[in-house]
């Protein structure tokens, strides 16, 4: 059940990028049980119509087109094609996303640029695209990119991602500052790792390295695609029509485990503890 009022969205047109599974399939389909219109694009015709299918059954519509990201007359085509049909979409979603993990000097040049171009080229394209009509037509229009904790601290066996991160979220606050006059916010959300079918076997291939990933969140639990998608809604929605220019982080507080020097003493075991209490003074 959402925790929204029915139709909050319903005046937007949302385009939605890499929406054939997880987080971007998450957020389609929230947003479209909220009212909005929802365009949807992706590399895999056959994980878009899934998506647009899962909307159709609850009754709403959903349009889809294959689209490389990385290839900028497609983000052309897709973008006329849903004007098309349904007028310019007034909020876009950068999701899509291409990583893996290795050791960078593993790496090939190819292989950065699959990672960059996705994330980085493949988000330009998009805003560049809807930007310049949003600003040409005198329309308002809201940006939101999904960035990662590490795009703020950089991290090893991640650079390609590393790097095209911390640029989306370049990206988005210059433009919070230089197109919040046009009316157009741009804004992030920094998730922890969510366990889909793209992300989890890919960056935590074994066991071990799965559950010593979940040790590091508080919470002791990872997102999940809808509670990315709650977060969303609200921040596409009039509520949040103030915010811009920021990057809201919902990790389960790992971020703030990472950063802090002693919170690996999670590990100790109580005869540990005893031991420290043994040595106080008094
Ligand atoms: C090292 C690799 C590699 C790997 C491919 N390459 N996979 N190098 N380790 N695992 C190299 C190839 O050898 C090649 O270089 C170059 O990368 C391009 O490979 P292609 O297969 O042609 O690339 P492409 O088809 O463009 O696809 C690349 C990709 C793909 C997009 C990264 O792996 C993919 O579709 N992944 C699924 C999406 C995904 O990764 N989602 C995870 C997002 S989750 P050479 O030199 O041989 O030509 C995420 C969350 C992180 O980002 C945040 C957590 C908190």
């Amino acid at each position: 059940m959402s925790i929204f009022k029915d139709g909050l969205l319903k005046d937007r047109h949302v385009l939605i990028t890499g929406a054939g599974s997880g987080i971007g399939r998450g957020m389609a389909m929230a947003f479209s049980s909220l009212g909005a219109h929802v365009s949807i694009v992706g590399r895999r015709e056959e994980k878009l119509a899934e998506t647009a299918h899962m909307i159709e059954e609850t009754g709403n519509k959903c349009l889809f087109r294959k689209c490389d990201v990385r290839n900028l007359d497609e983000v052309r085509a897709a973008i006329s094609y849903f004007k098309d049909a349904l007028g310019e979409p007034n909020v876009l979603v950068n999701n899509a996303a291409g990583n893996f993990i290795s050791r960078t000097e593993d790496l090939s040049f190819n292989a950065f640029r699959a990672v960059m171009d996705i994330v980085m080229q493949g988000t330009l394209h998009f805003t560049m695209e809807l930007g310049k009509s949003w600003i040409s037509g005198r329309n308002s229009g809201t940006i939101l990119n999904i960035v990662a904790g590490y795009a703020e601290s950089g991290s090893g066996y991640v650079v390609p991602s590393a790097i095209a991160k911390a640029g989306v979220l370049s990206l988005t606050r210059s433009l919070a500052a230089e197109w919040g006059k046009y009316g157009i916010r741009s804004i992030a959300i920094s998730p922890g790792l969510v366990p889909t079918e793209g992300s989890i076997t890919r960056l935590a291939p074994t066991e071990e390295l799965q559950k010593a990933m979940l040790n590091r969140i508080p919470l002791k639990r990872y997102c999940t695609p809808e509670e990315i998608a709650d977060l969303a809604s609200f921040l596409i929605s009039d509520a949040a029509s103030f915010i811009n220019g920021d990057v809201v982080t919902m990790d389960g507080g790992e971020r703030q485990w990472l950063s802090g020097q002693f919170n690996f003493l999670d590990a100790l075991a109580p005869e540990h503890w005893d031991l420290i209490r043994s040595m106080r003074r008094g």
